[in-house]
């Protein structure tokens, strides 16, 4: 049985253009690719958009930091993340970005039809601001002591330590993150989003079941069906958490920003006033929707008008509810456009049962992973975890090698392999002409029902080991039926033909089921088995009397040393790092000073004179420059990440100070035989030190 196609768009949230996709982002945009991918092959009219989000306070500044403008760095950092999301196979049907015409009209759309419907207000408000870099100052911008335990450096926002939430205003001591100096308190005009407007409008949609019928269509007794379907809008613990809200009451929400700041201006306003990041973010959905529509000539307000009957999804992780499941439908509400059908979140990212941690080399870029290990193992893996709450996940590497070998190679692949070479040898690559158990065949495909209930449901795991079930029955089947005993007599050639005629239409039936997760290996096994590509629909007809192609290696045995490999270029990629890059450091004078060391520690280092003879751009690392150094008699080459601040035409031929007996590492580049010592806050402000003349590369600085 399938549906008769539904229309269907489906958004992941969108990455901010400051920062490389790692592996707690893929979590995400590989649920949704393969929810996505699963609603194709049933044969659904789904479309996957998503964008960059380019707007921002830490963009700018980063830009700044380089030394680049924003427009620059959001094109490089776009590019990169459409190539990471290619390589791990997610295909968006579009990727947009917030910085476009298409958001900037959208945005303005909301924002006035928000106003003339009297949804905003404006008020004079009170915040820090920086007096040395000319602007106020976001909470995550602002370090001090905390207002209720006096712990030192914590954000403007929140205490790590006790925990305390407060206004920045309330910090002792603040100091600004980005310039070092004492913020002052200064006015200005700010406008604001009456969220309160939309309190009942927003507790019947939150408590509210989106009612579909479906017209369903039965291919065993050729009869169409109406299926009725009930769709919570967030799953029960985010309704529960969005009641809390409800109780203590919506709040006015500030949507402006003050210059200088990258994003939109605010349209009709006298003063320069931009829209905060968070209110054109989501708005990115509907943009990067509305490219398709230009591309495909498809009707934007089908999708997105009040009345439209599509289907919306909106996969995020579990902290950014409060803007999906609040500010976002008010929005929509008061601009008179559609509201999403659900929302669907998802836990956080553990690795080794920990957070993510750079220094322990868990912290895995995209690009890093891709660097060493193919990208469906990831995707198996995550699916095999994924549930439809919002538990975190785990990624426990040993388990993650296990579990690839053990499920793929060992169970799935496994099958097709046993098969294959007597097919090949004995029968021209032929199969039979019937199968000889039929009936286990009907099984395999009728279990396609439950399984798509479950990738429905975002059951993942749950279909994951339905799908596993399966491949231990065919193993089973091959087992008992014992195709190497049989071969040696050539009375049961057509048996054995027939026993490896079963065992590869089971598997291409697997390889159906796994093709939301796999779909490069699916494709793989379409050329082996020279088949149409796979749908759920077209496996109800086995592959008879039919040539398949001669078999190749569908999926190779993880290496746990690529695992290894992963974890060890991690780290390398913190030490190739000049520093955190949001929010950008202070000055060194407001760094903490770290533990103290004795004499003999400090005289392990070995500090010397280097005149540097060569400088030169490393290709593919922004922040590197490959220097050779003279270290009196022998040279060096180090990577040093000093690019913000440096051109190479600066640097040859100047003295430096270098870490001599530092253990050469090994980086994606080339070896790295030691450091060269700069100081500053990072970016521009970089300096490298430079002895006085009269020193002479290879002396001990002392
Ligand atoms: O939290 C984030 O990473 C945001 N960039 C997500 C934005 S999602 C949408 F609203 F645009
Ligand atoms: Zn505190």
């Amino acid at each position: 049985m399938t549906d008769t196609p539904r229309k269907i768009l489906v958004t992941s949230a969108l990455p901010y253009a400051n920062g490389p996709i790692h592996i707690g982002h893929l979590v995400e945009y590989i649920q949704t690719d393969i929810w996505v991918r699963f609603q194709k092959l049933r044969g659904h009219e789904c479309r996957y958009v998503c964008a960059d989000d380019a707007h921002g306070t830490p963009i700018m500044l980063r830009a700044q930091a380089e030394g680049i403008a924003p427009e620059t760095l959001i094109e490089r950092v776009g590019r990169e993340h459409r190539a990471d999301f290619a390589d791990f196979l997610i295909d968006f049907d579009h990727y947009h970005s917030t910085h476009s015409p298409e958001n900037r009209a959208l945005v303005e759309t909301v924002y006035r039809r928000n106003r003339d419907a009297g949804h905003i207000t404006t008020r004079v408000i009170k915040q820090l601001y920086d007096p040395v870099k000319g602007m106020f100052l976001p909470d995550r911008f602002i370090k001090g002591e905390c207002p209720r335990c006096g712990a030192p450096d914590q954000y403007g926002d929140a205490c790590e330590a006790c925990g305390a939430t407060y206004s920045p205003t309330d910090l002792r001591n603040p100091v600004s993150a980005i310039s070092g100096a004492t913020p002052i308190e200064k006015e200005s005009l700010h406008y604001f989003f009456k969220l309160s407007d939309f309190h009942e409008f927003l507790y019947n949609w939150i408590n509210s079941k989106t009612r579909f019928v479906i017209k369903d269509h039965d291919f065993a007794t050729e009869k169409e069906l109406l299926v009725a379907r009930a769709q919570e809008r967030v799953q029960p613990e985010i309704r529960n958490k969005l009641n809390e809200w409800f109780a203590e009451g919506l709040k006015e929400w500030d949507i402006s920003r003050d210059p200088p700041y990258f994003g939109f201006r605010i349209p009709d306003t006298e003063e320069e006033k931009y829209f905060y990041v968070w209110m054109d973010a989501p708005v990115g959905y509907m943009a990067s929707f509305r490219a398709l529509c230009e591309r495909e000539g498809l009707d934007f307000d089908a999708w997105w008008g009040p009345q439209a009957e599509t289907e919306l999804y909106h996969f995020i992780g579990k902290d950014i509810i409060y803007f999906h499941a609040l500010f976002w439908p008010a929005m929509l509400e008061g601009a008179g456009f559609r509201k999403p059908t659900a929302i669907f979140a998802h836990g956080f990212l553990t690795v080794d049962g920990k957070k993510m941690s750079k220094s322990r080399g868990t912290f895995i870029k995209a690009r890093t992973w891709l660097d060493h290990l193919p990208p469906e193992p990831l995707r198996y893996y995550f699916a095999a975890k994924l549930g439809p709450g919002i538990d975190d996940i785990d990624l426990n590497l040993e388990d993650f090698v296990q579990r690839v070998n053990s499920d793929l190679v060992g169970k799935v692949v496994n099958i097709a392999s046993r098969c294959a070479g007597f097919i090949h040898k004995r029968f021209e690559d032929r199969l039979a002409d019937r199968l000889p158990e039929p009936g286990l065949y009907d099984t395999f495909v009728k279990a396609g029902e439950e399984i798509a209930r479950l990738y429905e449901a975002r059951e993942f795991g749950h279909a994951m080991r339905e799908i596993m079930a399966l491949a231990d029955a065919a193993n089973q089947y091959i087992d008992e039926q014992k195709p190497w005993v049989r071969v040696k007599d050539p009375d049961q050639a057509p048996t054995v033909q027939g026993i490896c005629t079963q065992g590869l239409n089971l598997f291409r039936v697997l390889m159906a089921y796994l093709k939301p997760v796999l779909p490069a290996m699916a494709e793989r096994v379409e050329a082996f088995l020279r088949c149409d590509p796979l749908t759920w629909i077209n496996i109800a007809e086995p592959l008879l009397s039919h040539t398949i192609a001669r078999f190749e290696p569908l999926m190779t045995r993880i290496d746990p040393d690529r695992v290894e490999a992963v974890v060890a270029a991690s780290r390398e990629d913190l030490a190739a790092e000049t520093g955190p890059a949001e929010p950008a450091t202070g000055p060194l004078a407001e760094e903490p000073v770290a533990p103290e060391i004795g004499i003999d520690d400090f005289s392990k280092v070995d500090l010397r004179i280097a005149r540097i003879l060569e400088a030169d751009y490393v290709e593919g690392a922004d922040r590197l420059l490959r220097l050779k150094l003279d270290l009196g008699g022998e040279t060096r080459q180090v990577f040093a990440g000093i690019r913000s601040a440096y051109a190479p035409e600066d640097l040859v031929g100047r003295l430096t100070v270098m870490v001599a007996n530092l253990r050469p590492r090994k980086m994606r580049f080339g070896v790295s035989e030691g450091m060269v010592l700069a100081a500053g806050p990072g970016g521009k402000d970089l300096f490298l030190l430079s002895p006085d003349t009269g020193a002479e590369p290879g002396m001990r600085v002392k």
